[in-house]
């Protein structure tokens, strides 16, 4: 059994915030202390630049940052870490993906399959490959209890789709979708697959291989590691295929004014300084939670979801958006007459920390006619009591509003 209290000592910010409620994990999730530590570490231990310094702490940095590789294929599954490209997040991963991946081999008439509950970041970079190419946007529809409808999926699949991309778990609605059974139905049609993992990396078993994902994108700062940088995973083949996307220093093989050659993958999309601090605290993150069992992560969540709806069930003219039966403990609701963004702020007096407004999903928002809603989304640091403070206070705010 996973012992919230006791993983919630490794983060300190809640000995400085011992009564938060801390319920924005789909936002952020706060930082373990290991992963400070080792960002402390390195700025003042071990800063240097890395791949260009021959002196010790130059070599020393270099080699820190490229051994997270190893530790980000082992926590994803990915066969070698090469395939692992360092980014600045899950944003730039899919941008980097449309534009290098799809956008040459995207011509007019050709069609590109995204989901109804896409963020926008997994909406928008394929929307305008698809309108600089003559392309099409499709989206697989999904149902008033947000779940996908893989039968109008399989009939979208077409000699036409160039692309298929997919969130692994939805920030909105907390709708866990079948992402394994959506490739292989890709893949019989020849499609490849890029999986939005920003929200499951933190909490669920990812296996890139098994799955047989061409791409798969997170965060650092959705995992317990810091913002600014990510990760993006790419099929080996898929890699060597792409050009590079930003070009600038250490991406390079060989440059003149005449002509550049470019290093190999991943060094050749990884242009100019990375977030070298960045990527060795997201090592740290990747060994906190390979040290952390993924199954009692999951009946954790499972348990504090089923609480979280169950009480808010019990709340008079509160509506629970999206009731998947695969859910994850990330809850979203409305409160009759009374606006979202005003939930957050009575919420927020009272110790608990949630978001309101669309959740950089609009299309969820029309899709349910509502403007936004209030989200309650948990990790593995949250206990039974922050679902009871959470309740207590929207039952006071319904109270509130309702007189
Ligand atoms: C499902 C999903 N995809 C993509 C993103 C974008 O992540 P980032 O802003 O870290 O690039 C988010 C962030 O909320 C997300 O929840």
């Amino acid at each position: 059994m996973l012992d919230p209290a006791k993983i919630r000592q490794q983060f300190p910010i809640f000995s400085h915030y011992p009564k938060l409620a801390y319920l924005d994990n789909a936002a952020t999730t706060q930082k373990p202390k290991a992963v400070i530590e080792t960002i402390t570490n390195f700025y003042e231990k071990g800063n240097a630049n890395i791949h260009r310094g021959v002196y010790e702490l130059a070599v020393r940095a270099t080699q820190q940052y490229e051994a997270v590789r190893q530790k980000v294929a082992g926590l994803i599954g990915a066969p070698k870490p090469e395939t692992i490209v360092y980014t600045t997040g899950t944003t730039a991963g899919i941008n980097l993906v449309a534009q290098s991946f799809l956008e040459p081999r995207l011509q007019s008439g050709d069609e590109v399959i995204i989901s109804y509950m896409e963020h926008h970041a997994n909406l928008i970079p394929w929307q305008m490959a698809c309108q600089r190419q003559g392309a099409s946007l499709r989206v697989i529809p999904m149902n008033e209890h947000g779940v996908l409808d893989l039968s109008a999926y399989r009939e979208m699949l077409s000699s036409r789709t160039r692309m298929v991309a997919l969130v692994h778990v939805s920030n909105t609605l907390g709708t866990i979708n079948p992402v394994e059974e959506m490739i292989a139905m890709a893949h019989e049609q020849g499609v490849p697959v890029l999986v939005d993992g920003a929200q499951s990396v933190a909490h669920f078993p990812i296996d890139v291989q098994a799955w047989d994902a061409d791409f798969f994108v997170f965060s650092g700062h959705k995992m317990f590691g810091p913002t600014g940088v990510g990760i993006l995973y790419g099929k080996e083949e898929h890699l060597a295929a792409m050009p590079p996307y930003q070009f600038g220093g250490d991406m390079i093989r060989d440059v003149a004014f005449e002509e550049t050659t470019f290093a190999e993958a991943p060094q050749r999309f990884e242009a100019g300084t990375t977030p070298i601090a960045g990527v060795i605290g997201l090592g740290a993150a990747a060994d906190f939670l390979q040290g952390l069992d993924k199954t009692e992560i999951q009946a954790h969540l499972k348990q504090l979801g089923h609480a979280a709806r169950e009480a808010l069930a019990r709340i008079d003219g509160l509506r629970v958006i999206g009731n998947a039966e695969n859910a994850t403990a990330i809850v979203s609701f409305v409160m009759e007459n009374v606006h979202p963004h005003d939930v957050a702020t009575f919420l927020a007096e009272d110790q608990v920390a949630v978001r309101a407004g669309h959740h950089c999903t609009q299309p969820i928002m029309d899709f349910f006619e509502i403007a936004g809603t209030t989200r309650a989304s948990f990790s593995i640091y949250n206990e039974q009591w922050e679902v009871e403070q959470l309740a207590e206070s929207l039952a006071r705010i319904q109270k509130f509003f309702s007189v």
